[in-house]
């Protein structure tokens, strides 16, 4: 497999519905110490406060959670149909449980000292800028949190800077 080279963001062809909703990535934080990653299909890419972001929503109790809130830096793993069952093995168990990353056959690349997932063909560094957790209050259409949010694991939503790209 060729080796990852950066990409100008100028140059990316994304279309956030398919990459993000359909063919879903893995967002991977921590240090060479210890890294976790998880499943993700729901989240943007935009531009915000004079930089070009992602946002993602990461539940309460998603182990993840804690390497994102530990870490200023994150990275969005994006792979080919024939990882799909790694994506389901990832989005379905938890760090908490093991290493499932080697479980679930995959390996930790990094770059600038961020965690990525070394199987994938796009991998977008982030820098975190803002972490909100989303409460019942803010919500305006009636069905969200009886249809999301039952047992009150809210997601925090964070916004984070794309500071490169690499992609094979
Ligand atoms: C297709 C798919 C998409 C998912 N998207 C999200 C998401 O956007 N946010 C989230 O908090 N959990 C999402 N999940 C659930 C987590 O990936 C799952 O709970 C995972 O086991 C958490 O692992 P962890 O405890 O090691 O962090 C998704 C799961 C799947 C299968």
């Amino acid at each position: 497999m060729h080796t990852f080279q950066p990409i100008s963001i100028d140059l990316l062809e994304f279309n956030p519905f398919t990459k993000i909703g359909k063919e879903w990535a893995l967002i991977t934080s921590g240090s060479k110490n210890a890294a976790n990653c998880m499943t993700i299909s729901w989240g943007g890419v935009g531009v915000l406060w004079g930089k070009n972001v992602v946002f993602l929503f990461v539940r309460d109790s998603r182990y993840t959670k804690e390497f994102i809130d530990q870490n200023d830096f994150f990275s969005l793993t994006f792979l080919d149909e024939s990882h799909r069952e790694a994506l389901n093995y990832c989005g379905s168990h938890s760090g908490r449980e093991g290493d499932k990353i080697k479980a679930a056959g995959l390996s930790l690349g990094f770059r600038h000292g961020i965690p990525y997932i070394d199987e994938g063909n796009l991998v977008l560094l982030c820098q975190k800028m803002s972490a909100t957790r989303i409460t019942e209050d803010s919500f305006l259409a009636p069905d969200i949190k009886e249809k999301w949010y039952k047992d009150n694991d809210m997601h925090t939503m964070y916004v984070a800077e794309i500071i490169d790209i690499a992609a094979r």
